[in-house]
């Protein structure tokens, strides 16, 4: 089986071929990612119009690209998927029509994956692992306790009630002068600061339904940032570090609770997976590590090319359904919104 994977729900555009080795997980043979994070860096976030316009500037190149480096053509292909959502819907449309126009000249199965069953289910890629697992879905768009069941088979066990972990820590980065994404950048001045220096809360921490809030945390660390101001570039780092440390108290223990609750609801999980842009921070993968060996289970996050957005978990998301029977049709539509739970397998 070998299918190609479009994404372009946010400001990556991605083409990638997949196909399945015979220990069920599956082998990545090209994975072209176009990130348009400089066209977006000036304004400290994703502009949804120069989103649209760049996916189309490229998406062609790409889509070649991956089939000639993947050695195929698309007479050689399984299959078409494409991100139908959630995202930007003008990006979106991009990658959607792209898959329906060469499905139908290939006359080949169009695939419409919702974007976080590919993150739900990168770990299978990677790692072969057996349903059922606990997901940590956590990106710039999404936090998400997930009990992964089945393929299209998803029990969302918690959410968070305000901003997603990806997008604190690109507020927080905004708000200190550092670089979009702010992920990196803050784990980074992270490992130079003192993360006792400020003492921010933990929110939602102890309740017995695994959800998160970052808001509050995110007005607090801006409160102590006026108070220091001007800010030093120690005060810069201490402030990440303060940050960083409550989101990892926060994470962990939600993820527990979650555990718990999966426990009591789903049974045992075959394991712990972290997937998503947030899956890519050390601090919070070390510390999930940790969290998955005291409950005996393993900690499965992707290698770090694959915890962002990119064509091959789309393709293999993409593949799974297949495996399944599960094609769609080309009245298959973009969606700006749609929940892993409705991403059903029938
Ligand atoms: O999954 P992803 O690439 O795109 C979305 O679907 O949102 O996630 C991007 C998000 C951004 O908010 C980015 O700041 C965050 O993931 N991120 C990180 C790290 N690397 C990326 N957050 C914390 N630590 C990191 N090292
Ligand atoms: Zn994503």
């Amino acid at each position: 089986m070998l299918v190609l994977g479009l994404e372009t729900t946010c400001d990556e555009t991605a083409a990638a071929v997949v196909s399945l080795r015979s220990d069920g997980s599956g082998v990545i043979l090209s994975n072209e990612v176009f990130s348009q994070i400089a066209q977006h860096a000036a304004y400290g976030g994703v502009v949804p119009e120069i989103a649209a316009r760049a996916h189309v500037e490229v998406i062609d190149r790409l889509t070649g690209r991956a089939l000639a480096t993947a050695g195929i053509g698309l007479s050689d292909l399984s299959g078409i998927a494409a991100a139908a959502g959630p995202g930007l819907i003008g990006g979106v449309l991009v990658g959607l029509t792209t898959a329906k126009t060469l499905a139908l000249v290939a006359r080949k199965p169009l695939l419409a994956v919702n974007h976080l069953e590919g993150h739900a289910l990168t770990a299978r890629l990677t790692d072969a692992v057996p349903f059922p697992y606990l997901l940590l879905l956590a990106s710039g768009g999404h936090t998400q306790l997930v009990a992964v069941r089945g393929v299209g088979d998803y029990l969302r066990l918690g959410t968070t009630v305000d901003d997603a972990i990806g997008e604190a820590f690109d507020k927080v980065a905004k708000l200190l002068g550092l670089p979009y994404p702010g992920g990196p950048p803050v784990e980074r001045e992270a490992e130079r600061g003192d993360p006792e220096r400020f003492g921010l809360p933990r929110p939602m921490l102890g309740r017995d339904r695994p959800d998160f809030s970052l808001s509050g945390l995110k007005t607090a660390l801006r409160i102590e940032a006026e108070k220091v101001a001007p800010l030093t570039g120690t005060d810069v780092a201490d402030l990440c570090a303060s940050f960083q440390a409550a989101v990892v108290d926060v994470v962990v223990d939600r993820t527990r609770v979650a555990l718990k609750l999966f426990r009591r609801e789903v049974g045992h999980p075959s394991a712990l997976v972290a997937a998503g842009g947030v899956a890519a921070n050390g601090p919070i993968r070390r510390a999930l590590a940790r969290l998955a060996g005291e409950a005996g289970l393993k900690l499965v996050a992707p290698p770090l090319d694959l915890c962002g957005d990119n064509g091959a978990i789309i393709a293999w998301a993409g593949l799974e359904r297949l495996r399944l029977g599960l094609a769609d049709d080309l009245t298959a539509p973009a969606r700006a919104r749609w929940p892993l739970e409705a991403a059903t397998a029938a």
